[in-house]
Parts: C-alpha cells; structure tokens; sequence
C-alpha cells in the first residue's frame, strides 16, 4: 500500500512494452527527437479511468492525419494505457501519449516504410493548482508567434515554452497570447475564457488555437447551465473592461485569472460565474466517476 508521501513509481509503455519512466530510452535518429515530427495528447486519469477518453482519443486522431502519420490503432493504444495503468495500479495519474513518425536516417522528407514510434507514460498526479484554484492566478500577455496550425496537438512547442518561462520570471503563472492585430488566442498550455457585459467569450476553433478537450467539455456545460456565450475572440483593447477571465485545461481543470501584466482583472478575485462553471466541471467530474463506479458494481443502468 501506499501512503501519500510514496510515489508509484512512473511506468512508460514504448510500442507495447511497460518499463519504468526512468529506464525509457529514444532511438537517437527518431524524428520526433530531430525535427519535431511528433504529435501528443495529456490526459486526466481519475479514480483509474481516463476522462473524455474518447474526445481525447478523437483529437489524437486527427492530430496523425493532419501530418499524416498513418497506421497507427488507437484501439491498441488505449488498451495499452489501461495496462499500463493497471501494472502501476494508478488511480489519480496523468497520461502523457506521444506518437512520433519513427526512425529513419535523418532527411527531411517522410522516410519510407518508417514505422510509427508510439511512447506513453502514466505518472501519479499531485494537483499543484490547489492554491491557484482559490486565489486566481496571474498571466503575462506575449505576442502569439506559434505556427499556422495550433490546432494540431504538435510537440513543437517552443514558442509556448519561452513564453511560459517569461511569464514565471516575471512572477506568472500562464501566458494570455495576442496576434498583431491585437486578437487575443489563448493560453501557452491552456484555452481561455473571458466575461465581458455578462457574456462568455473564447476564441473559436480554428487553426489558431488548440481546440482543448476541457474547453470543449465545458462549450457543453455552459450551454446546458444558460450562461451567454459566444464563440469570437476577444481584443487587448478590451482588457481593460473584461471582468472575469479563466484558463482551462486537462490537469489544471479550470482556474480563475485575477490580474493580466499586473493589471487587476474585475475586482481581482476569482469572479461569479467562473465559480459557477467551475463548480460544473467539478460536478460533472463527479457524476462521471459515479456512473463509472456504477457501471463496475453492475448497479448502472
Ligand atoms: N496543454 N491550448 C494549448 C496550447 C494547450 O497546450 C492545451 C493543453 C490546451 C488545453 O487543452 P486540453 O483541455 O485538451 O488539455 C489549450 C497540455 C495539457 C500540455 O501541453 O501539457
């Protein structure tokens, strides 16, 4: 058994095989390695099923066939999370899956005959957004210099990563991204949500931005709770006057943003109907996870 202090050990599965996280190695020539020719999905495992397991799954999907990655089953992989899942007798985890094109001699071009690289690893989850989620957190507002395509889950991801770096060294904890013309995207590793006169706003899905699973998720909630909404983004002019803002994310659920480049955002407090969306994510977390305990005490309909 273990206590809270006792990690599981991380457990990788590389095309098929569970070895701990720290033994896996990569091929040196494999393309994901060289040219980031790889895409990627981040999942929430609670109570040890994986949530929106099939919208993840779904976009993983899409994510091959948008760099034409082919041949890989996802029926196989998925199954090969539950073991993997099931070896580290992991409950509260997060799954990381990355499919690269494989190895080949390094040339730009696809290889022929490549086999796709198909990595996973399931690590135990200790929420680090616990404080966060009661405080609110800061963003720093940085040009969105990302590619075309954000829309593919790509493991290129290092505009995202120096803008999140400077965001920490200027004490933040997210990125809020803006086009030249002043468009707002989203968030280094998160979607975003902003309240203006009352109304919901996110970007809509587009090449722009990630379409997130938990962004989706919650397009759902928020229609069936009666909150206005609209799919258009919203401007840095109208920072000044947008009176709630929140991230969202797969490990980060949803959390309140109090301040922009140091600016307070409404009366600087996590706000009303952040909270009440928060409130149905968490709901829905829960209602899930009974009907999947249902379903394995035989007592669901
Ligand atoms: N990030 N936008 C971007 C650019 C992201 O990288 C992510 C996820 C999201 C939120 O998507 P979802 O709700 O599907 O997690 C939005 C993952 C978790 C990561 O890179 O670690």
């Amino acid at each position: 058994m273990t206590t809270p202090q006792q990690q599981t050990v991380a457990l990788a599965n590389i095309n098929g095989e569970i070895i701990p996280l720290s033994e896996a190695k990569i091929p040196a020539l494999d393309r994901g390695f060289l040219f980031g020719d790889a895409v990627y999905e981040v999942m929430w495992v609670n109570q040890g099923k994986m949530w929106l397991e099939e919208e993840h799954f779904t976009r993983l999907e899409r994510s091959l066939n948008l760099i034409r990655i082919l041949g890989v089953d996802l029926v196989t992989l998925a199954a090969r999370v539950y073991e993997t899942i099931a070896a580290g007798k992991f409950k509260n985890a997060i799954v990381y899956i990355q499919i690269t094109r494989g190895a080949a001699p390094r040339s730009h071009a696809f290889p022929k005959d490549v086999k796709p690289f198909e990595f996973l690893f399931v690590q135990e989850f200790n929420d680090p957004y616990a404080e966060m989620r009661e405080k609110g957190i800061h963003l720093l507002s940085r040009p969105d210099i990302r590619w075309d395509h954000c829309d593919i889950k790509s493991t290129n991801l290092l505009a995202n990563v120096l803008a999140i770096q400077e965001s920490k060294e200027a004490g933040c904890q997210e990125v809020l991204f803006y086009l030249k013309d002043g468009t707002i995207t989203e968030s280094a590793h998160s979607s975003l949500f902003g309240v203006l006169d009352g109304i919901l706003y996110t970007s809509p899905s587009s090449e722009l931005i990630l379409p997130g699973i938990t962004r989706n998720h919650l397009l759902n909630l928020i229609a069936k709770d009666g909150i206005p909404i609209r799919e258009k983004s919203l401007h840095m002019e109208q920072l000044g006057q947008i009176s709630e803002l929140f991230i969202t994310g797969t490990t980060s659920g949803v959390l309140p943003v109090v301040a922009v480049d140091k600016k307070v955002i409404g009366d600087g407090k996590p706000g009303p109907i952040t909270r009440r969306i928060e409130k149905a994510y968490w709901d829905s977390v829960k209602t899930w996870g009974q009907s999947a305990k249902n379903k394995q005490d035989g007592s669901g309909i």
